[in-house]
Protein backbone atom coordinates (compact mmCIF):
# COMPACT_ATOMS: atom_id res chain seq x y z
CA UNK A 1 0.00 0.00 0.00
CA UNK A 2 1.10 3.50 -1.05
CA UNK A 3 2.34 5.14 2.17
CA UNK A 4 -0.72 8.02 1.73
CA UNK A 5 -3.29 5.28 1.78
CA UNK A 6 -2.14 3.80 5.17
CA UNK A 7 -3.16 7.66 7.05
CA UNK A 8 -6.14 7.70 8.27
CA UNK A 9 -8.24 9.07 11.05
CA UNK A 10 -8.94 7.49 14.46
CA UNK A 11 -12.63 6.65 13.03
CA UNK A 12 -11.57 5.10 10.01
CA UNK A 13 -8.95 3.08 11.74
CA UNK A 14 -11.47 2.13 14.76
CA UNK A 15 -13.42 0.83 11.60
CA UNK A 16 -10.65 -1.12 9.62
CA UNK A 17 -9.58 -2.48 13.14
CA UNK A 18 -13.04 -3.79 13.60
CA UNK A 19 -13.62 -5.06 10.19
CA UNK A 20 -9.91 -7.11 11.03
CA UNK A 21 -11.01 -8.18 14.05
CA UNK A 22 -13.63 -9.95 13.05
CA UNK A 23 -11.82 -11.68 9.87
CA UNK A 24 -10.14 -13.15 13.17
CA UNK A 25 -7.22 -11.32 12.44
CA UNK A 26 -5.13 -10.19 15.06
CA UNK A 27 -4.73 -6.70 15.79
CA UNK A 28 -1.83 -4.58 17.31
CA UNK A 29 -1.08 -0.88 18.21
CA UNK A 30 2.07 1.13 18.47
CA UNK A 31 2.06 4.58 20.12
CA UNK A 32 4.42 7.09 20.39
CA UNK A 33 5.98 10.46 19.21
CA UNK A 34 8.37 9.36 16.75
CA UNK A 35 9.78 12.70 16.48
CA UNK A 36 13.20 11.96 15.03
CA UNK A 37 12.81 8.35 13.32
CA UNK A 38 15.38 6.09 14.21
CA UNK A 39 16.92 2.38 14.37
CA UNK A 40 15.26 1.47 17.52
CA UNK A 41 12.02 2.96 16.30
CA UNK A 42 12.31 0.62 13.20
CA UNK A 43 13.20 -2.34 15.24
CA UNK A 44 10.50 -1.66 17.92
CA UNK A 45 7.96 -1.65 15.18
CA UNK A 46 9.50 -4.63 13.27
CA UNK A 47 8.93 -6.62 16.66
CA UNK A 48 5.44 -5.24 17.38
CA UNK A 49 4.15 -6.26 13.71
CA UNK A 50 5.41 -10.01 14.61
CA UNK A 51 3.12 -9.46 17.63
CA UNK A 52 -0.06 -10.23 15.23
CA UNK A 53 -1.45 -9.52 11.77
CA UNK A 54 -2.23 -6.17 11.28
CA UNK A 55 -0.16 -3.18 13.04
CA UNK A 56 -2.05 0.17 13.46
CA UNK A 57 0.55 3.01 14.84
CA UNK A 58 -1.11 5.96 16.36
CA UNK A 59 0.98 9.15 16.91
CA UNK A 60 0.71 12.15 19.20
CA UNK A 61 -0.30 15.98 17.66
CA UNK A 62 1.86 18.53 18.03
CA UNK A 63 -0.13 20.04 20.72
CA UNK A 64 0.35 17.23 23.21
CA UNK A 65 4.28 16.29 22.83
CA UNK A 66 5.09 17.10 26.17
CA UNK A 67 8.81 16.81 26.09
CA UNK A 68 9.85 20.83 26.52
CA UNK A 69 10.74 23.85 24.69
CA UNK A 70 11.62 23.06 21.24
CA UNK A 71 10.06 19.74 21.26
CA UNK A 72 8.75 18.39 18.70
CA UNK A 73 11.23 19.05 15.77
CA UNK A 74 9.35 17.68 13.14
CA UNK A 75 5.05 18.71 12.61
CA UNK A 76 3.35 15.74 13.20
CA UNK A 77 2.51 16.07 9.57
CA UNK A 78 6.05 14.94 8.74
CA UNK A 79 6.31 12.35 11.46
CA UNK A 80 2.76 10.54 10.51
CA UNK A 81 4.49 10.25 6.59
CA UNK A 82 7.26 8.69 7.93
CA UNK A 83 5.50 6.09 10.23
CA UNK A 84 3.19 5.89 7.33
CA UNK A 85 6.29 5.15 5.09
CA UNK A 86 7.62 2.19 7.16
CA UNK A 87 6.79 -1.17 5.49
CA UNK A 88 6.00 -2.40 8.59
CA UNK A 89 3.31 -0.74 9.40
CA UNK A 90 -0.56 -1.33 8.12
CA UNK A 91 -2.12 2.01 9.26
CA UNK A 92 -1.41 4.88 11.18
CA UNK A 93 -3.56 7.95 12.70
CA UNK A 94 -3.17 11.21 14.81
CA UNK A 95 -4.15 10.30 17.81
CA UNK A 96 -6.78 12.69 19.32
CA UNK A 97 -6.07 12.92 23.79
CA UNK A 98 -2.76 13.30 25.44
CA UNK A 99 -1.95 9.78 26.05
CA UNK A 100 -2.34 6.42 24.29
CA UNK A 101 -5.42 5.24 27.51
CA UNK A 102 -8.97 6.47 25.56
CA UNK A 103 -7.52 5.38 21.82
CA UNK A 104 -6.36 1.99 23.38
CA UNK A 105 -10.04 1.68 24.53
CA UNK A 106 -11.60 2.76 21.31
CA UNK A 107 -9.29 0.99 18.98
CA UNK A 108 -9.30 -2.46 21.10
CA UNK A 109 -6.24 -3.90 19.76
CA UNK A 110 -5.59 -7.69 20.33
CA UNK A 111 -1.89 -6.07 21.80
CA UNK A 112 -0.49 -2.66 22.68
CA UNK A 113 3.33 -2.96 21.69
CA UNK A 114 5.87 -0.93 24.10
CA UNK A 115 9.72 -0.24 23.85
CA UNK A 116 11.51 -1.68 26.09
CA UNK A 117 12.44 1.80 27.85
CA UNK A 118 9.08 1.02 29.52
CA UNK A 119 9.83 -1.66 31.41
CA UNK A 120 10.08 -0.29 34.54
CA UNK A 121 7.17 1.84 35.37
CA UNK A 122 8.94 4.22 38.20
CA UNK A 123 10.92 5.48 35.10
CA UNK A 124 8.18 6.93 33.18
CA UNK A 125 7.97 10.56 34.46
CA UNK A 126 4.36 10.68 33.87
CA UNK A 127 3.08 7.42 35.46
CA UNK A 128 0.57 6.94 32.75
CA UNK A 129 1.76 3.45 31.51
CA UNK A 130 0.13 1.96 34.78
CA UNK A 131 -2.88 3.44 32.94
CA UNK A 132 -2.55 2.69 29.51
CA UNK A 133 -1.38 -1.49 30.96
CA UNK A 134 -5.44 -0.44 32.99
CA UNK A 135 -6.70 0.36 29.90
CA UNK A 136 -5.58 -2.53 27.30
CA UNK A 137 -6.51 -5.12 30.75
CA UNK A 138 -10.14 -3.81 30.40
CA UNK A 139 -9.99 -4.39 26.95
CA UNK A 140 -8.99 -8.04 27.09
CA UNK A 141 -5.97 -7.22 25.31
CA UNK A 142 -2.36 -7.93 26.05
CA UNK A 143 0.77 -5.56 26.45
CA UNK A 144 3.92 -6.64 25.16
CA UNK A 145 7.48 -5.42 25.54
CA UNK A 146 9.73 -4.91 22.73
CA UNK A 147 13.17 -6.03 23.27
CA UNK A 148 15.25 -4.15 20.27
CA UNK A 149 18.29 -2.17 21.64
CA UNK A 150 16.81 1.60 22.58
CA UNK A 151 17.67 4.45 21.14
CA UNK A 152 16.63 8.10 22.26
CA UNK A 153 14.77 10.59 19.89
CA UNK A 154 15.95 12.88 22.82
CA UNK A 155 19.85 11.81 22.74
CA UNK A 156 19.84 11.86 19.17
CA UNK A 157 18.20 15.60 18.23
CA UNK A 158 20.43 16.88 21.42
CA UNK A 159 23.21 15.65 19.68
CA UNK A 160 22.42 16.27 16.26
CA UNK A 161 19.79 19.16 16.03
CA UNK A 162 20.46 21.07 19.00
CA UNK A 163 18.30 24.43 18.84
CA UNK A 164 20.51 26.18 21.16
CA UNK A 165 23.55 28.28 20.15
CA UNK A 166 26.99 26.75 20.54
CA UNK A 167 27.32 28.68 24.18
CA UNK A 168 24.29 26.80 25.10
CA UNK A 169 25.96 23.46 23.66
CA UNK A 170 28.81 23.56 25.26
CA UNK A 171 27.56 24.65 28.92
CA UNK A 172 25.24 21.69 28.52
CA UNK A 173 27.62 19.33 27.78
CA UNK A 174 29.70 20.76 30.46
CA UNK A 175 26.87 19.78 32.62
CA UNK A 176 25.97 16.95 31.65
CA UNK A 177 29.03 15.54 32.59
CA UNK A 178 28.81 16.47 35.90
CA UNK A 179 24.85 15.98 36.71
CA UNK A 180 22.56 12.79 35.04
CA UNK A 181 18.91 13.56 34.11
CA UNK A 182 18.07 11.25 37.39
CA UNK A 183 20.25 12.85 39.32
CA UNK A 184 18.48 16.03 38.51
CA UNK A 185 14.78 14.10 38.61
CA UNK A 186 15.27 13.35 42.26
CA UNK A 187 16.54 16.77 43.07
CA UNK A 188 13.44 17.96 41.71
CA UNK A 189 11.13 15.17 43.84
CA UNK A 190 13.27 15.83 46.63
CA UNK A 191 11.04 18.96 47.49
CA UNK A 192 7.96 16.97 47.50
CA UNK A 193 8.03 16.65 51.45
CA UNK A 194 8.46 20.66 52.05
CA UNK A 195 6.12 22.90 53.63
CA UNK A 196 6.24 26.61 53.12
CA UNK A 197 5.48 29.53 54.33
CA UNK A 198 5.24 32.50 51.71
CA UNK A 199 3.86 36.26 52.49
CA UNK A 200 3.40 38.71 49.57
CA UNK A 201 0.91 40.84 47.71
CA UNK A 202 -1.26 38.81 45.66
CA UNK A 203 -1.99 40.40 42.20
CA UNK A 204 -4.72 40.13 40.06
CA UNK A 205 -3.13 40.06 36.36
CA UNK A 206 -6.06 41.38 33.73
CA UNK A 207 -5.21 40.91 29.85
CA UNK A 208 -7.71 42.81 27.50
CA UNK A 209 -6.91 41.79 24.06
CA UNK A 210 -7.67 44.81 21.96
CA UNK A 211 -7.21 45.02 17.77
CA UNK A 212 -5.77 47.90 16.61
CA UNK A 213 -8.06 49.51 14.47
CA UNK A 214 -6.31 53.11 13.30
CA UNK A 215 -5.79 56.89 14.09
CA UNK A 216 -8.85 58.69 15.24
CA UNK A 217 -9.40 61.36 12.50
CA UNK A 218 -9.35 64.02 15.84
CA UNK A 219 -7.11 63.05 18.17
CA UNK A 220 -3.37 61.61 18.14
CA UNK A 221 -4.16 58.23 19.21
CA UNK A 222 -4.21 54.68 17.77
CA UNK A 223 -8.30 53.43 18.48
CA UNK A 224 -8.67 49.85 19.35
CA UNK A 225 -11.55 47.60 19.08
CA UNK A 226 -12.16 45.22 22.17
CA UNK A 227 -12.19 41.48 21.68
CA UNK A 228 -11.87 39.67 24.87
CA UNK A 229 -10.24 39.52 28.15
CA UNK A 230 -8.43 37.25 30.66
CA UNK A 231 -8.10 37.09 34.15
CA UNK A 232 -4.77 35.44 35.52
CA UNK A 233 -4.15 34.41 39.92
CA UNK A 234 -0.56 36.74 39.77
CA UNK A 235 1.64 38.02 42.36
CA UNK A 236 2.22 36.10 45.30
CA UNK A 237 -0.94 34.00 44.45
CA UNK A 238 1.03 32.56 41.16
CA UNK A 239 4.50 32.03 43.54
CA UNK A 240 1.90 29.80 45.37
CA UNK A 241 0.96 27.81 42.79
CA UNK A 242 4.21 27.18 41.64
CA UNK A 243 5.60 26.02 44.74
CA UNK A 244 2.74 24.12 45.63
CA UNK A 245 3.30 21.98 42.07
CA UNK A 246 6.86 21.31 43.80
CA UNK A 247 6.34 20.99 47.22
CA UNK A 248 3.82 19.41 49.82
CA UNK A 249 2.37 22.43 51.50
CA UNK A 250 2.28 26.04 50.35
CA UNK A 251 0.48 28.72 53.27
CA UNK A 252 0.21 31.85 51.88
CA UNK A 253 -0.25 35.18 54.12
CA UNK A 254 -1.28 38.16 51.99
CA UNK A 255 -4.25 40.84 51.59
CA UNK A 256 -6.73 41.03 49.71
CA UNK A 257 -10.06 43.35 48.50
CA UNK A 258 -13.73 42.92 49.84
CA UNK A 259 -14.83 41.47 46.25
CA UNK A 260 -16.18 38.27 46.75
CA UNK A 261 -16.22 37.72 43.35
CA UNK A 262 -12.69 38.15 42.99
CA UNK A 263 -12.09 36.08 46.00
CA UNK A 264 -13.78 32.74 44.30
CA UNK A 265 -11.86 33.19 41.23
CA UNK A 266 -9.16 33.44 43.36
CA UNK A 267 -10.24 30.06 45.55
CA UNK A 268 -10.50 28.68 42.10
CA UNK A 269 -7.45 29.00 40.92
CA UNK A 270 -5.07 28.29 43.62
CA UNK A 271 -3.26 24.51 43.58
CA UNK A 272 -5.53 22.49 46.58
CA UNK A 273 -2.95 22.39 48.63
CA UNK A 274 -2.36 26.16 48.96
CA UNK A 275 -3.79 27.41 51.86
CA UNK A 276 -4.69 31.11 51.59
CA UNK A 277 -4.90 33.06 54.73
CA UNK A 278 -6.06 36.40 53.70
CA UNK A 279 -6.57 39.77 55.54
CA UNK A 280 -9.31 41.67 53.91
CA UNK A 281 -8.38 45.22 53.59
CA UNK A 282 -11.93 47.37 54.48
CA UNK A 283 -10.67 50.54 52.31
CA UNK A 284 -8.40 48.95 49.17
CA UNK A 285 -9.30 46.77 46.12
CA UNK A 286 -7.39 43.63 45.63
CA UNK A 287 -4.67 44.53 43.50
CA UNK A 288 -5.10 44.40 40.14
CA UNK A 289 -2.81 44.97 36.87
CA UNK A 290 -4.65 45.51 33.86
CA UNK A 291 -3.02 45.45 30.77
CA UNK A 292 -4.22 46.37 27.05
CA UNK A 293 -2.45 44.02 24.63
CA UNK A 294 -2.95 43.72 20.47
CA UNK A 295 -3.65 40.03 20.46
CA UNK A 296 -2.00 38.21 17.87
CA UNK A 297 1.87 39.20 19.11
CA UNK A 298 0.34 39.70 22.85
CA UNK A 299 2.27 43.59 22.03
CA UNK A 300 1.18 45.63 25.35
CA UNK A 301 -0.23 48.70 24.78
CA UNK A 302 -1.03 50.42 28.01
CA UNK A 303 -1.29 49.62 31.62
CA UNK A 304 -3.69 50.53 34.31
CA UNK A 305 -3.41 49.25 37.83
CA UNK A 306 -5.88 49.23 40.71
CA UNK A 307 -4.05 49.93 44.17
CA UNK A 308 -3.24 51.86 47.26
CA UNK A 309 0.34 51.34 48.11
CA UNK A 310 0.50 53.04 51.17
CA UNK A 311 1.91 51.34 53.56
CA UNK A 312 -0.63 49.05 55.37
CA UNK A 313 -1.90 50.21 58.35
CA UNK A 314 -1.12 49.36 61.85
CA UNK A 315 -4.08 47.07 62.67
CA UNK A 316 -3.66 44.95 59.37
CA UNK A 317 0.66 45.03 59.80
CA UNK A 318 -0.47 43.98 63.13
CA UNK A 319 -2.44 40.98 61.72
CA UNK A 320 0.04 39.73 59.30
CA UNK A 321 2.80 39.81 61.93
CA UNK A 322 1.16 37.42 64.32
CA UNK A 323 -0.23 35.19 61.20
CA UNK A 324 3.03 34.41 60.19
CA UNK A 325 4.27 33.83 64.04
CA UNK A 326 1.44 31.45 64.38
CA UNK A 327 2.41 29.90 61.11
CA UNK A 328 6.57 30.02 60.47
CA UNK A 329 6.66 26.86 63.87
CA UNK A 330 4.96 24.76 61.20
CA UNK A 331 6.66 25.38 58.37
CA UNK A 332 9.84 24.80 56.86
CA UNK A 333 10.60 28.10 55.84
CA UNK A 334 9.74 31.39 54.57
CA UNK A 335 9.06 32.76 51.26
CA UNK A 336 8.84 36.89 50.85
CA UNK A 337 7.85 37.73 47.47
CA UNK A 338 7.69 42.01 48.55
CA UNK A 339 5.84 43.30 45.28
CA UNK A 340 6.20 46.67 46.77
CA UNK A 341 2.75 47.67 47.26
CA UNK A 342 2.60 48.35 50.96
CA UNK A 343 2.32 44.88 52.78
CA UNK A 344 5.68 44.38 53.57
CA UNK A 345 6.10 47.57 56.29
CA UNK A 346 9.00 48.29 57.44
CA UNK A 347 8.16 46.39 60.59
CA UNK A 348 7.19 43.39 58.78
CA UNK A 349 10.34 43.71 56.63
CA UNK A 350 12.52 43.76 60.20
CA UNK A 351 10.27 40.99 61.17
CA UNK A 352 11.30 38.40 58.26
CA UNK A 353 14.96 39.32 58.11
CA UNK A 354 15.51 38.26 61.89
CA UNK A 355 13.11 35.26 63.27
CA UNK A 356 15.98 33.25 62.31
CA UNK A 357 14.21 31.11 59.98
CA UNK A 358 15.36 30.58 56.34
CA UNK A 359 14.50 33.23 53.95
CA UNK A 360 13.81 33.39 50.77
CA UNK A 361 13.63 37.43 49.28
CA UNK A 362 12.43 38.57 46.06
CA UNK A 363 11.86 42.74 45.95
CA UNK A 364 10.20 43.17 42.87
CA UNK A 365 10.49 47.07 41.06
CA UNK A 366 7.76 47.65 38.87
CA UNK A 367 6.14 51.09 37.88
CA UNK A 368 3.81 50.99 40.90
CA UNK A 369 7.14 51.82 43.22
CA UNK A 370 9.37 53.44 41.28
CA UNK A 371 12.50 51.39 42.14
CA UNK A 372 11.95 52.34 46.08
CA UNK A 373 11.22 48.75 46.81
CA UNK A 374 14.89 47.30 46.94
CA UNK A 375 16.16 44.57 48.61
CA UNK A 376 18.97 47.24 50.47
CA UNK A 377 14.98 47.59 52.75
CA UNK A 378 16.09 44.25 54.97
CA UNK A 379 18.65 43.50 56.47
CA UNK A 380 19.17 39.63 55.96
CA UNK A 381 17.87 36.41 54.01
CA UNK A 382 19.77 33.28 53.38
CA UNK A 383 18.76 33.59 49.61
CA UNK A 384 17.61 36.97 47.30
CA UNK A 385 16.55 36.39 43.71
CA UNK A 386 16.16 39.62 41.54
CA UNK A 387 16.58 40.62 37.95
CA UNK A 388 19.54 42.79 36.58
CA UNK A 389 17.42 45.95 36.32
CA UNK A 390 16.44 45.60 40.13
CA UNK A 391 20.16 44.90 41.01
CA UNK A 392 21.33 48.12 39.52
CA UNK A 393 18.20 50.13 41.40
CA UNK A 394 19.49 48.32 44.64
CA UNK A 395 22.79 49.58 44.09
CA UNK A 396 21.81 52.74 42.58
CA UNK A 397 24.05 52.69 40.11
CA UNK A 398 22.95 52.72 36.03
CA UNK A 399 26.35 50.92 34.70
CA UNK A 400 28.83 48.47 36.02
CA UNK A 401 30.28 45.13 36.11
CA UNK A 402 27.70 42.93 37.65
CA UNK A 403 30.00 41.11 40.19
CA UNK A 404 30.86 44.39 41.86
CA UNK A 405 27.25 46.16 41.90
CA UNK A 406 26.26 42.08 43.62
CA UNK A 407 29.20 42.83 46.24
CA UNK A 408 27.77 46.61 47.33
CA UNK A 409 24.80 45.49 47.72
CA UNK A 410 25.54 42.17 50.01
CA UNK A 411 27.40 45.17 52.20
CA UNK A 412 24.45 46.36 52.92
CA UNK A 413 22.05 43.32 53.07
CA UNK A 414 23.41 39.73 54.48
CA UNK A 415 22.94 37.02 52.05
CA UNK A 416 24.36 33.72 51.54
CA UNK A 417 23.11 33.09 48.15
CA UNK A 418 22.11 35.95 45.42
CA UNK A 419 20.74 35.04 42.14
CA UNK A 420 20.47 37.82 39.52
CA UNK A 421 18.27 36.96 36.44
CA UNK A 422 18.96 38.24 33.57
CA UNK A 423 15.69 37.31 31.22
CA UNK A 424 17.68 36.12 27.84
CA UNK A 425 21.16 36.24 29.65
CA UNK A 426 19.62 33.36 31.80
CA UNK A 427 20.97 33.78 35.82
CA UNK A 428 24.15 34.41 37.90
CA UNK A 429 24.33 33.10 41.34
CA UNK A 430 27.01 34.59 43.67
CA UNK A 431 27.26 32.74 46.80
CA UNK A 432 29.66 32.68 49.45
CA UNK A 433 32.21 29.58 49.10
CA UNK A 434 31.66 28.97 45.51
CA UNK A 435 32.87 30.67 42.61
CA UNK A 436 30.42 32.41 40.49
CA UNK A 437 27.93 30.34 38.75
CA UNK A 438 26.48 31.08 35.38
CA UNK A 439 23.46 29.39 33.46
CA UNK A 440 21.90 30.47 30.24
CA UNK A 441 18.85 30.73 29.56
CA UNK A 442 17.41 27.38 28.01
CA UNK A 443 14.03 28.94 26.31
CA UNK A 444 13.79 28.30 22.61
CA UNK A 445 10.01 29.76 22.53
CA UNK A 446 9.34 33.37 23.89
CA UNK A 447 5.56 34.00 24.12
CA UNK A 448 5.40 36.21 27.54
CA UNK A 449 8.18 37.41 29.87
CA UNK A 450 5.70 38.31 32.40
CA UNK A 451 5.90 35.97 35.38
CA UNK A 452 9.08 34.33 34.09
CA UNK A 453 11.02 35.75 37.36
CA UNK A 454 8.28 34.67 39.81
CA UNK A 455 8.79 31.00 38.52
CA UNK A 456 12.20 31.05 38.59
CA UNK A 457 12.21 32.41 42.23
CA UNK A 458 9.93 29.28 43.25
CA UNK A 459 11.85 26.83 42.05
CA UNK A 460 15.17 28.01 43.23
CA UNK A 461 13.94 29.34 46.71
CA UNK A 462 13.26 25.32 48.02
CA UNK A 463 16.69 24.42 46.11
CA UNK A 464 18.87 26.62 47.68
CA UNK A 465 16.71 25.68 50.97
CA UNK A 466 17.64 21.96 50.21
CA UNK A 467 21.39 23.14 50.08
CA UNK A 468 21.55 21.91 46.23
CA UNK A 469 24.66 22.47 44.58
CA UNK A 470 24.18 26.03 43.50
CA UNK A 471 24.82 24.63 39.74
CA UNK A 472 21.75 22.62 40.14
CA UNK A 473 19.92 25.66 41.80
CA UNK A 474 20.92 28.03 38.28
CA UNK A 475 19.90 24.94 35.57
CA UNK A 476 16.84 23.85 37.16
CA UNK A 477 15.88 27.76 37.44
CA UNK A 478 16.35 28.30 34.17
CA UNK A 479 14.67 25.11 32.93
CA UNK A 480 11.62 26.45 35.07
CA UNK A 481 12.57 29.96 32.98
CA UNK A 482 12.16 28.40 29.55
CA UNK A 483 8.55 26.80 30.47
CA UNK A 484 7.35 29.91 32.23
CA UNK A 485 8.22 32.48 28.69
CA UNK A 486 5.75 29.96 26.98
CA UNK A 487 3.15 30.58 29.28
CA UNK A 488 0.56 33.82 28.85
CA UNK A 489 1.29 35.34 31.64
CA UNK A 490 -0.03 33.61 34.65
CA UNK A 491 -2.41 31.97 32.82
CA UNK A 492 -1.32 28.42 34.43
CA UNK A 493 1.76 27.56 36.72
CA UNK A 494 4.34 25.40 35.68
CA UNK A 495 3.66 22.35 35.62
CA UNK A 496 5.99 19.73 37.35
CA UNK A 497 5.84 16.70 35.48
CA UNK A 498 6.98 18.71 32.32
CA UNK A 499 9.83 19.96 34.08
CA UNK A 500 10.58 16.55 35.00
CA UNK A 501 10.12 15.79 31.02
CA UNK A 502 12.30 18.78 30.43
CA UNK A 503 14.89 17.82 32.02
CA UNK A 504 15.62 14.47 30.81
CA UNK A 505 15.17 15.74 27.26
CA UNK A 506 17.80 18.00 27.68
CA UNK A 507 20.33 16.15 29.76
CA UNK A 508 19.83 12.74 27.58
N1 LIG B 1 13.59 36.57 26.50
C1 LIG B 1 13.94 35.45 27.15
N2 LIG B 1 14.57 34.45 26.51
C2 LIG B 1 14.93 33.33 27.15
N3 LIG B 1 14.70 33.12 28.47
C3 LIG B 1 14.09 34.07 29.16
C4 LIG B 1 13.66 35.28 28.55
N4 LIG B 1 13.08 36.04 29.49
C5 LIG B 1 13.11 35.33 30.63
N5 LIG B 1 13.72 34.14 30.45
C6 LIG B 1 13.95 33.09 31.47
O1 LIG B 1 13.26 33.46 32.68
C7 LIG B 1 14.19 33.79 33.72
C8 LIG B 1 13.70 35.00 34.52
O2 LIG B 1 13.43 36.07 33.68
P1 LIG B 1 13.83 37.60 34.00
O3 LIG B 1 13.32 38.40 32.86
O4 LIG B 1 15.28 37.68 34.29
O5 LIG B 1 13.04 37.88 35.38
P2 LIG B 1 11.85 38.93 35.68
O6 LIG B 1 10.64 38.35 35.03
O7 LIG B 1 11.74 38.93 37.18
O8 LIG B 1 12.30 40.24 35.14
C9 LIG B 1 15.51 34.00 32.99
O9 LIG B 1 16.61 33.72 33.84
C10 LIG B 1 15.41 33.01 31.85
O10 LIG B 1 15.67 31.69 32.29
MG1 LIG C 1 10.53 39.66 38.69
Amino acid sequence: MAAHQKIKNLTELGEILGKARQEGKRTVLCHGVFDLMHPGHILHIAAARKQGDVLAVTITPDRFVRKGPGRPVFSEKLRIQTVASLQDVDYTALNEWPTAVETIARLKPHVYAKGNDYTNPADDLTGRIVDEENAVRSIGGEIFFTNEESFSSSRLINQFFSTYPPQTEKYLKSFRSRYSADQVIDCVRGLQDLKVLLVGEAILDQYRYCTPMGKSPKETIVSTRFENEEIFAGGSLAIANHLAGFCKEVTLITMLGENTDQRRFIDSKLRPNVQLKAVVMKDRPTITKRRYLEPNFLTKMFEVQYLDDRPVPDAVEKDIRSRLEKCLEGHDFLVTADFGHGLMTKALREFVSSHGKFLALNTQSNSANLGFNTVTNYQRANFVCIDEPELKLAAARQYGDLHRLTDEVRRRIQVDAFLVSRGPLGSLIFSDHEPVVHTPALATRVVDRTGAGDALFSIASPCVYKKYPVEVVGFLGNCVGALAVEIVCNRDPVDPTLLLKFIKSVLM
